[in-house]
């Protein structure tokens, strides 16, 4: 049972009973590390664009590299559910194609479903999506991709016009069908109140904890990620200066002619080299 694969009806099944934990992973052996820890959902961000490429945004990723590392990702997991982080230009500035990019990341990259951000016309995509047979993941609150319309990367929802306006999304990407919604920096009372109003599970990210699930940016949990570092974010290990230490003693065993040793090294037999 522990070892089967989660599906939507399990991960609907864990509000309120049993807390859901989501990471975003990227590549082939994060993602294996991700499933073996336990880990309900594996999310295949378009955060690659900061963490992983180096770009500034997550609006400059695109179909080709979500795609590229999602299957990455879901040739390693065998247990938790994989989604797809659709990438901004794959559903808000071409909302037609939607249904076609989200089918990409089921049939293509063999996703188990996708994660949009709220946006204007986010219901109407969101439906079609649905009727298309994609499980969905809705995220309101920050939504990076649309971070400039939102006063830049601020926390949302903190006066009541704007709460009502959160827990109206939230409640109508619910009654769509969306089996789970991601709150991003999100007071922690109005994430309460969210996840109290909807019947499907809600996971934070800086929304608190009275959500149904918790989901981290792997690079920030891991402290592989230094250009910035959100207030929610908790480092449970600090991997860069360990990796930076490593690479370091690499450059002095081969400088100073300490590595390889006889054990990492092939031998001949002596008669073979006499023969040369
Ligand atoms: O792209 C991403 O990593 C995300 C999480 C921050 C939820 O959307």
């Amino acid at each position: 049972m522990e070892n089967q694969k989660i599906t939507v009806k399990d991960i609907l099944a864990m509000k309120g009973r049993k807390k859901i934990t989501m990471l975003t992973a990227y590549d082939y052996p994060t993602a294996a590390l991700v499933d073996k820890a336990g880990i309900d959902m594996v999310l295949v961000g378009d955060s690659l664009a900061n963490v992983v490429l180096g770009l500034k945004s997550t609006t400059e990723v695109g179909m080709q590299e979500m795609i590229h590392h999602s299957k990455a990702v879901t040739r390693a997991v065998t247990r938790a559910m994989v989604i797809g982080d659709m990438p901004f230009d794959s559903y808000q500035v071409n909302p037609d194609d939607c249904v076609k990019n989200a089918r990409r990341f089921i049939d293509e990259a063999k996703c188990d479903g996708v994660k949009l951000e709220w946006f204007d016309r986010c219901l109407e995509v969101t439906e079609k999506i649905i009727k298309a047979g994609v499980p969905v993941v809705g995220h309101i609150g920050l939504t990076p991709q649309t971070a400039d319309k939102l006063g830049g990367f601020k926390v949302q929802g903190k006066d009541a016009e704007a709460a009502k306006r959160l827990i109206e999304q939230a409640q109508g990407l619910a009654e769509l069908g969306c089996f789970a919604i991601t709150l991003e920096c999100v007071p922690d009372k109005i994430a309460q109140m969210i996840t109290d109003k909807i019947n499907v599970p809600t996971i934070g990210i800086g929304a608190g904890k009275y959500t149904d699930g918790q989901v981290l940016v792997i690079h920030d949990a891991i402290g592989l990620f230094d250009r910035y570092t959100p207030k929610f974010v908790k480092k449970f290990i600090n991997l860069s200066p360990m990796i930076l230490e490593a690479l370091q003693e690499y450059k002095k065993e081969v400088v100073e002619g300490t590595y390889p040793g006889p054990e990492h090294s092939f031998s001949i037999k002596e008669e073979e080299l006499k023969k040369l």
